[in-house]
C-alpha cells in the first residue's frame, strides 16, 4: 500500500473513496459535516434512518453521494466522543481499511487524522494510522502456489493507495515524520509475522541467521552468527543441550545498532529462537503441535525490531543476540534427569525438556554481560502457564527493576501493545530447588510462568533486566491463525523514549 499526505479541501477531488467518521451521540466528524452540507443531509438522513449508528468499528459504505466527484463514502463508527481515545482511533483506522479492502475502491483518501484525541499529537495519529492500515491488510501468502478464487479475487483488487489528508497545511513536516513512523513500525511488524508464519522447515536457524545476514547487508549493522564450535569453547552447555537432539545445527545470532553516542552502554534484546518445540523427550501432545513453529517468535520480534530501528535511524546503541536451535527428541537428545553446566557455570537438573527456553536463553543472557548494557529485555514464548494467566491480550512483564518495569509498561500503553507486571519475589525461588544441582528447570504447576522468569533471574544478577513473556501474544490461533508481530511496537517504542532521552 502506497501513502501520500494532502491537505486543503479534498472534497471537489476525484478519488474512489473518501473515509470519514460519525461518533455514537450521532455526531459528524467535521468533514463529515462538510460532506453532509454538500449534500442537502445525505449523511444525516441515512443516520437518522437507523443505517449508522457510530457504534465503534460499525462501517457504511455509500456510493454517489450527491455534490459529490468522488465515486464512494465510508462511514465509519467512531464510539463514544467524549474522551475519545487513541484505542478507538485505532479501532476506526481498522475497520475503515478492512471495509475499504473488502469493496471495490483501489485507492482512498482517509479524514480520520482530524479526529481530536486525548494526548495524540498529529505525528502520532498518522503513524498510528500506516500502522495500523499496513497490519490489518497483512498476508501471508509468500508459499501459497494456488491462491484460492475469493483470494484471488481480494488480490485483484487490493487497496493500492491511501492518502492521508490533513487540516494544516503547515503540519506537512511533522505528518510525514509519523508517516515515516509508521511505515518503518509496519516494516518491522510484518518482518516478525513472516518469521513466524514461515513453516518449521523452512525457517531454521540457519535460516534465522541468513535473516540476520541480510538485515546487516541492507542496513549496515554488525552481525557475527556463532557456530556450535564457539559455543563449546564458550562453555555454554545448556543452550547445547537442548539442540543436541536435532539435525539442525544451533547458532548464536549476535547483531549490533550502533547508532548512539560512541561509549553509550547498549540496551540489549535477547530472543528465544527455537524453529519448533516438540518438547523434546518430554515429548508434547500431538494436538495443535503445529503452533510450536512459533517457539521462535522472541527471535523474530528481535530482528523486527531491528528492521524497524534501523529504517528509522535510531539514534541509540542497541544489540540484539538469538539463541536457536530445534527442540526434538533422538537418540543423542537430552533426557529428563541429565545434568546441564550452564555458561555461567551455574548446573542444571533438565527435569521436563519442554523447559527448554529458559535452558538456551539463561546462556545468552549470561553471555549479555560482555556488552556491558545499560539494560537487557529477553522476549520469549516461554510458557503455557502465562496464557492461563493473562491470555491473549497482555504480555508477561517481569523484573529485577521496577523503574525498568515501569518504563516498559508504559510502552506498551503508548504503543497499544500492552504488558502487565508481574510478581519475581524471592518467595517463588525455592521452587525451583535441585537435590542434584544447583537448580531445577521446572517449579512445579503453580505459578508456571513466575517460576520461569526466577529460573532466569539467576542469570541475570549483574544488570537491569526485564522478561517478556509472549506465549499469549505473540500468534493467533483458529480461523485467524498467524503471528501478530508482538511486541515489536511494544519495544520500538521503548527504544525510541530511550532515545530521547539520551539525546536530551
Ligand atoms: N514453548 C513452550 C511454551 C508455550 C506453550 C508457548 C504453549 C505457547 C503456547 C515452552 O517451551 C514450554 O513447553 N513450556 C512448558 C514448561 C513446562 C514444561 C514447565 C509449558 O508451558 O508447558
Ligand atoms: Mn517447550
Ligand atoms: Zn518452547
Amino acid at each position: 500500500m502506497e501513502f501520500s499526505i494532502k491537505t486543503g479541501s479534498t472534497e471537489k477531488q476525484h478519488h474512489n473513496c473518501v473515509i470519514v467518521g460519525v461518533y455514537e451521540s450521532h455526531q459528524l466528524s467535521d468533514s463529515a459535516k462538510a460532506i453532509d452540507a454538500l449534500s442537502s443531509g445525505y449523511l444525516s438522513n441515512i443516520i437518522k434512518r437507523g443505517d449508522m449508528d457510530g457504534k465503534s468499528e460499525k462501517t457504511l459504505m455509500l456510493h454517489d453521494v450527491p455534490g459529490m466527484h468522488s465515486d464512494r463514502v465510508l462511514l465509519v463508527g467512531l464510539g463514544k466522543e467524549d474522551g475519545f481515545t487513541d484505542k478507538q482511533y485505532a479501532k476506526a483506522v481498522r475497520a475503515s481499511v478492512k471495509a475499504l479492502a473488502a469493496s471495490g475502491a483501489s485507492e482512498a483518501v482517509s479524514y480520520l487524522v482530524e479526529l481530536p484525541v486525548k494526548a495524540l499529537s498529529l505525528r502520532r495519529k498518522v503513524s498510528l494510522l500506516a500502522e495500523v492500515a499496513l497490519d490489518a491488510t497483512y498476508r501471508f501468502d509468500a508459499i501459497k502456489r494456488k491462491k484460492d478464487a475469493a483470494e484471488e479475487n481480494d488480490a485483484k483488487k487490493g487497496v493500492k493507495r491511501l492518502t492521508i489528508h490533513i487540516a494544516d497545511a503547515t503540519h506537512v513536516k511533522e505528518a510525514e515524520a509519523g508517516l515515516a513512523d509508521g511505515k518503518a513500525l509496519a516494516a518491522g511488524v510484518s518482518l516478525t509475522k513472516d518469521l513466524g508464519n514461515l513453516p518449521p522447515n523452512v525457517c531454521t536457524p540457519t535460516y534465522l541467521a541468513e535473516q540476520a545476514l541480510g538485515l546487516g547487508k541492507t542496513y549496515g549493522l554488525k552481525v557475527e552468527v556463532l557456530e556450535r564450535a564457539e559455543l563449546e569453547t564458550l562453555g555454554m552447555g545448556s543452550f547445547l543441550g537442548v539442540a543436541k537432539g536435532s539435525e539442525e545445527p544451533p547458532k548464536l545470532i549476535v547483531m549490533q545498532h550502533l547508532k548512539g553516542k560512541p561509549g553509550q552502554k547498549p540496551v540489549v534484546l535477547v530472543g528465544k529462537g527455537i524453529t519448533f518445540d516438540t518438547g523434546g523427550i518430554s515429548l508434547k501432545p500431538g494436538a495443535e503441535m503445529d503452533e510450536m513453529k512459533y517457539d521462535m517468535c522472541g527471535a523474530a520480534s528481535v530482528l523486527g525490531t531491528f528492521r524497524t530501528i534501523a529504517e528509522m535511524g535510531l539514534p541509540l546503541n542497541v544489540v540484539g543476540i538469538i539463541p536457536t536451535c530445534e527442540n526434538m527428541p533422538d537418540g543423542r537428545a537430552t533426557r529428563p534427569g541429565d545434568v546441564l553446566t550452564s555458561m555461567s557455570g551455574l548446573t542444571i537438573e533438565v527435569l521436563n525438556t519442554d523447559a527448554e527456553g529458559r535452558l538456551i536463553l539463561c546462556d545468552a543472557l549470561t553471555y549479555a554481560e560482555r556488552f556491558e548494557p545499560s539494560a537487557v529485555v529477553d522476549i520469549a514464548t516461554l510458557t503455557g502457564a502465562c496464557v492461563i494467566a493473562l491470555g491473549h491480550h497482555a504480555t508477561g512483564l517481569f523484573s529485577n527493576n521496577d523503574d525498568l518495569a515501569q518504563e516498559l509498561l508504559q510502552a506498551g500503553e503508548t504503543a497499544l501493545d500492552r504488558a502487565w507486571h508481574m510478581p519475581l519475589w524471592d518467595d517463588y525461588q525455592p521452587q525451583l530447588d535441585s537435590n542434584f544441582a544447583d537448580m531445577g528447570n521446572i517449579g512445579g504447576r503453580a505459578a508456571g510462568s513466575i517460576t520461569a522468569a526466577c529460573f532466569l533471574s539467576r542469570f541475570t544478577k549483574k544488570y537491569d533486566w526485564a522478561h517478556l513473556d509472549i506465549a499469549g501474544t505473540a500468534w493467533k490461533s483458529g480461523k485467524e491463525k498467524g503471528g501478530t508481530g508482538r511486541p515489536v511496537p511494544l519495544l520500538t517504542e521503548f527504544l525510541v523514549s530511550r532515545a530521547g532521552h539520551a539525546q536530551r
